[in-house]
Order: structure tokens, then C-alpha cells, then sequence
């Protein structure tokens, strides 16, 4: 509510949103309240029961003093006692308050310890290859859990060392599910993909998972340094190896500028970087983990046409001779890719070297066609 307090108000849909917060906040307030009073209550019984007690002892020790039935030394033990002994006692209510917490949370916990596991894993894994090459998709049909119809359906397509291959299409067919398929977070339903001929699923996912690598579509940033989120990649990279990363990501004469260099901070999900930077942040970080095959998925999605445009050209000069999947919605930079492959709905439509599609009446056609007028619009060509 309040990052996006600037949205909210120009939807007019702050009111709105200020009230479902406000009663969200009279709900703890009674919640928090009916805790207090118990708590209250625990503590006050407790005080007035051992009052009671040790005024009560004190009474009959008194007397027994009087009569001649106990020596005046003992009496402070008889009065003493039982505030000891409800010392003991004092935090049962507290004790009490906490399990009954700790067993909400327990179950919070058990639900997501029981929920079924997304994807199968095999249960005695191959042993992964030393390189994945060639990764052969087969034939690969993909579908979320509860839907009708493939979000992927009949693909194939190989990866050879080096090559790179770019897949396009409009919002919507089956691209980031391909990505979800090749790192093994989604299965398939039919068909499948080999690394070096070996079954993807024989494999365990982690393994899949250091073969083949992610920058995803909306990278995490997390809310520590520049130096910290790119070490996240490799642990023990040198100076040198980062400077490298950042510098084939086009950021390190950006780094080089910051008063504190490496160790600025991003901010919460990346906040105090543009758009731009935070995806270069992401890339470096994916080329310095150094995947045998990197799956790049809509890097320039969310910034304007010419930074996105930009930093598809940078990338495709930074992943040059490695084996990439960039996938993608714009076409600018895609002549240097070795395949393009055209989805739609799930399908491939078309394939083929860009300048043969370009060439060709068919889907990718109008697709150029559309990006120049949509440039046109917005003035980035
Ligand atoms: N988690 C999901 N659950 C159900 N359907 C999904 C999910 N993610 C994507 N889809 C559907 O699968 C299809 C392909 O989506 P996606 O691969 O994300 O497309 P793209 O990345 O090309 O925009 C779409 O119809 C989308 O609505
Ligand atoms: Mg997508």
C-alpha cells in the first residue's frame, strides 16, 4: 500500500484500499488485545494466588510461633516456601500462550511439508553428464496442473555447444513455460529433452539445475549489496572473475562511478537501481555462474525499447559462443542468433535463420511489421 500509493491514488482506489487496511488492522488490534487480556489475567491469578498462599502461610505460622509450636527462624522459611515454589509456576501462562502459537505455526509449516511435490524427481538419479551437450528437446508437450489444454505442445529443438537459439512469440505462447521445462520446475506431459543423451528426468533436478541455467524474467535482487547479489552465483569468485561478469553485462563503468563500488547497496528488490541496471545486475550475475547452457528469459521485458534493444545487443555480445535460449518478444539483435524459433499458442509456426524468416511471408514477417510500427509510436527508431 504505500510503495504503490502513487497507482493507488491515480486508479482512485485509495480509499478503498486505506479502509481494507484499516479494518486488516482492527483485526490484530483484537486479536493482539484478546492476548493481552490473557496474559493479564495469567499474571494477575498468579500474583493473587501466591499473595494468598503467602499471607495464608504467614497467618499460620504466626500463630505457630505464638504457641510455641515453631522457632521464630523457621517462620521465614514457612513463609518463604511458597514463594519459591510459585516462582516455578510463573511462567505457565506465558508457556501456555506460546504453544498454542507455536503448534499455528507448526501447522503453516506441515501444509507446505505436505504439499504434493510439483515435479517428480527420479528416485535413484543418473549420474550427470560432464557437459550437456547436445540437450535434445523432443517432442515436448507441457501443461499446468488444473488446465485443459498445453501450454507447449510438439516441440523440438538442439542445442549444440556454442549455439544459440532464440524463441519468440506473443505474450502468452508457451515461452516462459519452455524456460520452466528446461530447469526441470514444470514437467512434461509428453515428450522430453536429453543432456548428452541422458534422460533429463533420470537426472536429479539439481544437476539438471547446474547444467542449465536461469536468468529469469523477473530476477530476484536481494536487499544487500551489488557485490553480494553477484556472489550469490559463485561463492568464491575472485575480484577479477566479477569485474569480468560486470563488465560483459556493460555495469562496470557504472560500478566504477559509485563512491562505494561493489559494496552499494540495491535496495529492496533492487529499488534504488533503474530497470536497466537491475537486469544487467541479473545477466552478470548469470554469465559469472557459468552455465554450460543459459536460458535467458525476456531480459528486456520490462524497460523501454531502447535500453531493452540495448541490452539485448550487449547480451548477444556477451553470450557469443556460448550456448544460449534467448527467449524474447522483440526481434531487434536477433539476426545474430544461429535459429529463431517462431511460438504460437504453444506451436512453433516457424523456424529457421532470422534473415530467412524476415525474408519469407509468414508470422515472423508480422511481427517485424508490427515492432517497426510500434517503434514508430514510441520514436526508437
Ligand atoms: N502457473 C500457471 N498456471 C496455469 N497456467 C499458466 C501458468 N503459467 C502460464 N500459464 C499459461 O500457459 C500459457 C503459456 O504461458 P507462458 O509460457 O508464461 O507464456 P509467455 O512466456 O510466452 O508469455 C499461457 O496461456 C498462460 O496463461
Ligand atoms: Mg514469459
Amino acid at each position: 500500500l504505500l510503495t504503490g500509493t502513487a497507482e493507488l491514488t491515480v486508479a482512485g482506489a485509495l480509499p478503498e484500499r486505506t479502509t481494507a487496511a484499516r479494518r486488516a488492522d482492527n483485526t490484530l488490534t483484537r486479536i493482539a488485545s484478546r492476548a493481552a487480556t490473557a496474559t493479564a489475567l495469567g499474571d494477575g491469578l498468579t500474583a493473587l494466588i501466591s499473595g494468598l498462599t503467602v499471607a495464608a502461610a504467614a497467618v499460620v505460622g504466626v500463630q505457630a510461633v505464638a504457641d510455641g509450636r515453631l522457632e521464630g527462624v523457621a517462620l521465614a522459611v514457612v513463609v518463604l516456601t511458597p514463594l519459591a515454589a510459585f516462582e516455578a509456576v510463573l511462567g505457565m501462562p506465558l508457556a501456555v500462550q506460546y504453544r498454542q502459537r507455536v503448534r499455528k505455526s507448526a501447522e503453516r509449516v506441515l501444509d507446505v511439508l505436505d504439499a504434493p511435490v510439483p515435479v517428480r524427481e527420479p528416485e535413484q538419479p543418473r549420474q550427470a553428464p560432464a557437459s550437456p551437450f547436445p540437450l535434445v528437446v523432443r517432442d515436448l508437450s507441457a501443461r499446468y496442473a488444473g488446465q485443459d489444454r498445453d501450454a507447449l505442445s510438439g516441440l523440438d529443438l538442439t542445442l549444440e555447444q556454442g549455439r544459440r537459439i532464440a524463441v519468440v512469440g506473443p505474450s502468452g505462447s508457451g515461452k516462459t513455460t519452455l524456460a520452466q521445462v528446461l530447469l526441470r520446475f514444470l514437467d512434461a506431459r509428453a515428450g522430453g529433452y536429453t543432456l548428452a543423451g541422458v534422460d533429463a528426468y533420470a537426472l536429479d533436478g539439481d544437476d539438471v539445475r547446474r547444467l542449465v541455467g536461469l536468468c529469469a524474467q523477473d530476477a530476484h535482487l536481494f536487499d544487500s549489496s551489488l557485490r553480494e547479489n553477484l556472489l550469490l552465483a559463485k561463492r568464491d569468485a575472485t575480484e577479477e572473475e566479477l569485474r569480468d561478469a560486470l563488465g560483459r553485462a556493460r555495469l562496470l563503468e557504472w560500478t566504477r562511478s559509485l563512491p562505494d563500488g561493489l559494496d552499494t547497496l540495491v535496495g529492496e528488490h533492487g529499488a534504488r537501481l533503474s530497470g536497466g541496471q537491475r537486469q544487467r545486475l541479473a545477466l552478470a550475475r548469470a554469465l559469472l555462474a557459468d552455465f554450460p547452457v543459459l536460458v535467458l528469459d525476456e531480459p528486456a521485458e520490462h524497460l523501454d525499447l531502447p535500453t531493452g534493444d540495448a541490452l539485448t545487443a550487449d547480451l548477444l555480445a556477451a553470450t557469443e559462443g556460448r550456448t544460449t535460449l534467448l527467449i524474447t518478444h522483440r526481434l531487434a539483435g536477433l539476426e545474430a542468433v544461429d535459429e529463431v524459433i517462431v511460438l504460437d499458442e504453444g506451436r512453433v509456426v516457424q523456424r529457421g535463420p532470422y534473415a530467412e524468416l524476415a525474408g519469407a511471408d509468414g508470422p515472423l514477417r508480422g511481427m517485424v511489421r508490427q515492432e517497426a510500427e510500434a517503434d514508430l509510436l514510441v520514436g526508437a527508431r
